[in-house]
C-alpha cells in the first residue's frame, strides 16, 4: 500500500518559514488578487489565497469585479497595479469570462509582478532554467518529491495533461532534474502503454477515473493534481484512489496533497517579488552611501 504524501503538513512547515521571512522585511509584501465574475470554484480559490496571505504575513488587496467588466477596464486596473510600487504581485484568477482575452491579460501583467509565472517572459526563464518565479503547481509537486526524497534523475516521468498551468511547466521542471519525460494528452494513442512505463506519474486532466490501477506500474510514484467531484459530490482526483494506491509506492491524496503546496508556492513567489522590489529600492541609496 502506498505512502500518502502529506502536502498539508509540508505546506504548514513552509508557511512558518515564509512568515519568518516576511517578518524580517522592512515592509510587508502585497499581493493584489483580482476575480472577475461569480464562478463558485474561483471564489473558493481566491478566498483561500487571501487566507494564506494573512497566515504568511502578506497583505492582500482583493478586487472583486462584476462579470460584465470589459477587457479595457481590467487592463486599466492592471496598469494601475503595475505602476503601484507597493504592490509586489498581481494575480488574476482564471478562467476569465469569455469576452476577455486571457492571453492579453497575462501579457499585461509586469513580469516582475507575475507571481503565477504565466507571462511568456517568465515561461521562457522556466524553459531555460534561469532563476525566477516558479510555476505554482509544478513547483509545489517538486517540493513534495524532494521532501519524500524521491529520485528524479534517470527516471521515467509521464505527465498526463498539457495545460500551460500544469502539464507543460511540470514536464520542464522534471526535465530540469534529469527525468526522462513524456507528455500525454487527449490525443495520445494507448495511454495505458505510456502510463505503465512511468516511475513518476503525474495526472492533471480533471476527469474522475483517468488513472486506474491497471495503468500504474508496481511501485510507481503517483501525483494527482486534479480536484474533481465524484458521483456522490465528494472531492477526488483523477485516480481511482484505492486501486492506484494498492500498486503505487507513494501517492498524493485529494484533497491534502498537491493543492496546499500550490497555494504556498504562490506565497513564496510573492515573497520573492517583494524581496526583489525592496532590493531595487535600496540600490540607489547604497550607491550614494559613504
Ligand atoms: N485558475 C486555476 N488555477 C489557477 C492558478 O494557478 N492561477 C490563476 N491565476 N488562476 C487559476
Amino acid at each position: 500500500m502506498a505512502i500518502k504524501m502529506d502536502g498539508k503538513a509540508l505546506a504548514e512547515k513552509m508557511r512558518r518559514e515564509i512568515r519568518e521571512e516576511t517578518a524580517r522585511l522592512s515592509r510587508r509584501p502585497t499581493l493584489a488578487v483580482i476575480l472577475v465574475g461569480e464562478d463558485p470554484a474561483s471564489q473558493v480559490y481566491v478566498r483561500n489565497k487571501e487566507k494564506d496571505c494573512v497566515e504568511c504575513g502578506i497583505l492582500s488587496q482583493g478586487y472583486r469585479l462584476p462579470e460584465e467588466t470589459s477587457e479595457a477596464q481590467l487592463l486599466e486596473l492592471i496598469g494601475v497595479l503595475n505602476d503601484n510600487d507597493l504592490v509586489d504581485g498581481i494575480l488574476v484568477q482564471l478562467p476569465l469570462p469569455k469576452h476577455i482575452s486571457e492571453q492579453k491579460i497575462i501579457h499585461a501583467i509586469r513580469p516582475d509582478k507575475d507571481v503565477d509565472a504565466f507571462h511568456p517572459f517568465n515561461v521562457g526563464k522556466i524553459v531555460t532554467g534561469e532563476a525566477g518565479f516558479l510555476p505554482c503547481t509544478p513547483a509545489g509537486i517538486m517540493e513534495l518529491l524532494k521532501e519524500y526524497q524521491i529520485e528524479i534523475a534517470g527516471k521515467e516521468c509521464v505527465v498526463v495533461g498539457r495545460s500551460n498551468i500544469v502539464g507543460k511547466p511540470m514536464a520542464l521542471l522534471l526535465l530540469r532534474e534529469h527525468g526522462t519525460v513524456t507528455i500525454c494528452h487527449s490525443k495520445t494513442a494507448q495511454l495505458t502503454d505510456q502510463t505503465r512505463r512511468a516511475d513518476i506519474l503525474v495526472s492533471a486532466v480533471g476527469k474522475v477515473g483517468t488513472i486506474t490501477g491497471e495503468m500504474v506500474k508496481d511501485g510507481a510514484v503517483v501525483i494527482d493534481v486534479a480536484m474533481n467531484r465524484n458521483a456522490e459530490g465528494k472531492l477526488c482526483g483523477d485516480c481511482l484512489y484505492d486501486e492506484v494506491a494498492a500498486k503505487a509506492s507513494y501517492i498524493t491524496p485529494v484533497p491534502g496533497g498537491v493543492g496546499p503546496m500550490t497555494r504556498l508556492i504562490l506565497m513564496k513567489n510573492t515573497l520573492t517579488a517583494a524581496q526583489a522590489h525592496l532590493d531595487k529600492e535600496k540600490k540607489p541609496q547604497e550607491r550614494f552611501a559613504p
